[in-house]
C-alpha cells in the first residue's frame, strides 16, 4: 500500500492516550496538535509522518479499530474483553494496570461458595458473565452500570461487584474489599485485521519500536 496513506489511531480520552502519546514520542512519534489541552479537537493530524490520532470514548476503539476507521487502537485489557471485537490484540504495554475483581463487603465471600443465586453489579456484564458462568459455574443476576459501581452493594441493590481495582482505595473507603481476583488488566495495542495484512512493514516496525522502550 502506497505510504501516502494515513495510518490512523484511536486513543481511549484521557490518561491512556496522554501516556500513550508520552511513549509514541520516545520512537520519534509526536503530535504537537494535540498538546493543547483547550482544544476540543477529536482529530489530530501529524502531516509528515503521515498519522492521524483521534480520541474516542475507550469502549468505542475496538469498535473503532474492527470497522477499520482506525488502523490501531490503544484501550485497557477490560475494554477488550468486554466489547469482544474481532481485533488483532498485539500488545501489552505495561501501563493502565490494575486488575479485574469480584468486590464486596467481606460477609459476601461465603455467597461465592455455594453456586448460589446472588446480584452482580457492573459496568462489564459480559466479563462478569463470563467468570460466573464459565469459570464458577455459578447462576448469578447480573445488573448492569455504568459508574460509581461500588454503591451497589453498599445501598442493597447488588451483592458483590465485578469492577476495576487499581490502588484499592475506593474499595476501602466504601468498605468493601476484593473477594476474588478476575484477572490482571493494562494497556494494549490492537489493530484492524485488513490493516495488519495491507500494512504488515509500518504495522510490524512500530510494534518492535514500542517494544524496546516498554
Ligand atoms: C474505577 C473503578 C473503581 C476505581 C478503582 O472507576 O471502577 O471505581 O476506579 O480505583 P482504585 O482502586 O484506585 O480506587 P473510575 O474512576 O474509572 O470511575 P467510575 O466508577 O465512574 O467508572
Amino acid at each position: 500500500m502506497s505510504e501516502d496513506r494515513y495510518l490512523t489511531f484511536a486513543l481511549g480520552k484521557g490518561r491512556l492516550a496522554n501516556k500513550t502519546m508520552e511513549l509514541l514520542e520516545k520512537i520519534g512519534i509526536t503530535c504537537e496538535e494535540m498538546k493543547d489541552k483547550n482544544s476540543r479537537k477529536l482529530i489530530f493530524v501529524n502531516e509528515d509522518l503521515k498519522l492521524k490520532f483521534f480520541l474516542s470514548k475507550g469502549p468505542d476503539v475496538p469498535t473503532y479499530v474492527e470497522y477499520g476507521a482506525a488502523d490501531i487502537g490503544v484501550v485497557g485489557k477490560d475494554t477488550i474483553m468486554e466489547e469482544n471485537r474481532r481485533i488483532y490484540e498485539v500488545l501489552d504495554l505495561g501501563y493502565g494496570k490494575c486488575r479485574m475483581c469480584v468486590c464486596g463487603p467481606k460477609s459476601a465471600k461465603e455467597l461465592l461458595q455455594h453456586h448460589e443465586m446472588i446480584r452482580v453489579a457492573s459496568k462489564y456484564p459480559n466479563i462478569a458473565k463470563d467468570y460466573f458462568y464459565n469459570k464458577k459455574h455459578q447462576t448469578v443476576d447480573i445488573i448492569k452500570l455504568n459508574g460509581s459501581v461500588e454503591l451497589g452493594p453498599i445501598v442493597k441493590l447488588a451483592d458483590v461487584i465485578v469492577d476495576i481495582v487499581e490502588t484499592g482505595s475506593t474499595l476501602k473507603e466504601n468498605g468493601l474489599e476484593v473477594l476474588e481476583e478476575i484477572c490482571p488488566l493494562s494497556a494494549r495495542m490492537i489493530v484492524n485485521q485488513v490493516s495488519m495484512q495491507m500494512e504488515p512493514e509500518r504495522i510490524k516496525k512500530l510494534i518492535t519500536e514500542l517494544k524496546s522502550h516498554l
